[in-house]
């Protein structure tokens, strides 16, 4: 593992249009706290943008629907927030070039099992990377619940400011979401290439860094700053 390095900077001074594949529980708690911080938002699901107009109203200006496709056009970032065993069906073309987050984790008894993972032929956490050749994949939100996303984001230098783990194999494509991160409350604490992503995936300590220490899910979860979570991927 790459030295451990958080790269929480200056505030984002360039607001971002983020396109979102995918806008459940996760993507939708990322599109709120996206336009709390000012950036424009195109969101998509699998069933048509009409299905999204409640979302999009509740969100305000900074929000529209659309397709996967024309989320993907949009964004200068893109999120892909689906259940993994639809990674097939993420557009490649309108990627090609862009930074992706991937929020996915591999869990087969709630959201079906994926025959490639099964097998062994490709981990659960490169399963996207794959995929999407052309694109700079950074796995980033997959180690937290969304009820905790949504409420431990905290101002820039807030002593309880949690850390969010970030792996990718393009250290520009992670500088840019550490900077979304940091506009969107949290520090990045990045561990290197995507393979390091494993640290915290589903059944790893770090998976756990935001749940009360009882092991709940209660909100608002624990605060996990970099040094927290730093003990926690060497475990
Ligand atoms: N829930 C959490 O707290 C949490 C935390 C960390 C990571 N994750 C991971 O993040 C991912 C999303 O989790 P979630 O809880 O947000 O799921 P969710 O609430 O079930 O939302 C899934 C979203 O993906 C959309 N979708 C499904 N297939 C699609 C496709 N082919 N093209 C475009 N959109 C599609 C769904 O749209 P329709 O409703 O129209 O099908 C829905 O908007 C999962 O891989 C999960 O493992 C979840």
């Amino acid at each position: 593992m790459q030295a451990p390095l958080t790269l929480s900077g200056p505030r984002q001074e360039t607001m971002t249009t983020i396109g979102f594949i995918g806008s459940g529980n996760i993507g939708s708690t990322l599109a709120r706290l996206a336009v709390d911080a000012g950036h424009d938002v195109v969101l998509s699901n699998s069933r048509g943008p009409e299905t999204l107009q409640d979302l999009v109203t509740r969100l305000g200006p900074r929000a529209r629907a659309a397709t996967p496709v024309g989320a993907a056009a949009a964004g200068d970032l893109v999120v892909v927030t689906i259940p993994i065993r639809a990674y097939r069906q993420v557009p490649t073309e309108p990627l090609r070039g862009k930074v992706v987050i991937d929020t996915l984790n591999y869990d087969p008894a709630r959201q079906g099992s994926v025959p490639e993972i099964e097998a062994d032929d490709t981990p659960a956490h490169l399963l996207l990377q794959t995929h999407l050749t052309g694109s700079h994949v950074v796995k980033a939100f997959s180690n937290i619940f969304f009820k905790h996303l949504a409420a431990l984001g905290r101002p820039t230098g807030a002593p309880d400011r949690s850390a969010l783990p970030i792996a990718g194999d393009d250290a520009g494509a992670r500088k840019a979401v550490a900077t979304l991160i940091d506009s969107l409350g949290y520090d990045a604490y990045d561990v290197g290439p995507l393979v390091e992503s494993r640290r915290f995936a589903p059944g790893t300590p770090a998976q756990l860094a935001y749940v009360n220490p009882v092991g709940t899910f209660a909100v608002p979860g624990r605060p996990a700053s970099a040094e927290d979570l730093a003990k926690l991927l060497a475990a």
